[in-house]
């Protein structure tokens, strides 16, 4: 892989160690609650480019990126040259050409933000790269439960749905076990990831795995990453793993739901399960802002790293 350009950045959830997602957490913390608060960006521009569909990502990291004092352009897929014909790189090298202070990327392909990093000299956050990883998902996902149980070390976190196509399942797999907390991955083999990290849980029965959890982390069937889905596909997923009102009921009381979103209510999710009293689905978009504030002020405030470690992925962010 060659060297990274950028060296600052959130390009993967591997490269958080427990110790700097506790900072990046504890500073939203302090956000949060209206302390700390500064205009540390102000003067600098980001830029969101956002390749896929979004809402909450989207719409967060734009109010965080203000918040903070900065000036924000966001441009969409249909909006951006690459809908022309023009290649990631040379769309990316524009806008650092123009002006970009930092990048945040959504882009359909695994492997983008870790491409763009490589090309650009100004922080990358990767927003979602395809089915790869999905970094600020996964903190905004610990906060939540944060916030929740007054910590994540020792929580039993079972992660449902989509597991071999949602990024948000990959990155929260690794953060959470870097944060203390045992994750079980339960879906059958057609939807789990392709590799499971050593320590992680992996059943195909979703009913045992929710009688012994603390919280369950929802992902939808990936539709648009799985080529085009027939009617059955979609039954059996619901089947397989949709988090229906039966299915919660094994869940212990104190158990929670979160889901990152889009809802697809009936499929992964019943109504009365994501309105209901376990969810956390609207806390954790309220989250969000917070979270993207402090991850936008840790890649700022972050010392740059030596670029040929960035490339095999941020050193510093591994040390204790
Ligand atoms: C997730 C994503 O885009 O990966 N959503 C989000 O960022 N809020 C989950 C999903 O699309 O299923």
């Amino acid at each position: 892989m060659a060297a990274s350009k950028s060296t600052r950045g959130l390009i993967a959830s591997t490269h958080l160690t427990g110790q700097a997602a506790v900072r990046i957490l504890d500073d939203a913390r302090r956000l949060a609650a209206g302390e700390g608060f500064d205009r540390s960006l102000s003067g600098k521009t980001v830029v969101n480019l956002f390749l896929e569909p979004s809402t909450r990502t989207r719409v967060s990291f734009e109010m965080a990126a203000r918040r903070l004092g900065a000036d924000v352009v966001t441009l969409t897929g249909g909006e951006a040259s690459v809908r022309k014909g023009e290649s990631l790189e040379d769309t990316l090298r524009t806008v650092e050409a123009i002006g970009a202070d930092a990048v945040v990327l959504r882009h359909p392909a695994a492997g983008a933000a870790s491409r763009a990093a490589s090309c650009l000299r100004v922080p990358v956050v990767n927003a979602g790269d395809g089915s790869n990883d999905h970094p600020t998902q996964a903190l905004v996902d610990a906060y939540t439960l944060r916030q929740h149980f007054g910590r994540v070390e020792g929580l039993r976190v079972v992660i449902l749905g989509d597991l071999r196509h949602g990024r948000g399942a990959h990155a929260n797999t690794h953060l959470l076990r870097a944060l203390g907390a045992s994750v079980t991955l339960a879906a059958p083999p057609w939807l789990r990831p392709r590799e499971v990290p050593a320590g992680v849980r992996v059943v195909g029965d979703p009913e045992a795995a929710l009688s012994g959890c603390d919280a369950v982390l929802l992902q939808r069937l990936q539709s648009e990453r799985r080529g085009r889905l027939m009617v059955p596909v979609k039954r059996r997923f619901r089947r397989s793993v949709g988090l229906t009102s039966e299915r919660a009921r094994r869940m212990p009381p104190h158990a929670v739901v979160l889901h990152p979103g889009p809802l697809n209510r009936g499929s992964e999710v019943d109504d009365e399960v994501v309105d209901g009293p376990r969810s956390l689905v609207l806390a954790q978009a309220g989250c969000t802002v917070p979270v993207r504030m402090a991850v936008l002020r840790w890649v700022f405030s972050a010392p740059a790293r030596d670029p040929l470690s960035a490339a095999r992925g941020p050193a510093d962010l591994r040390a204790p």
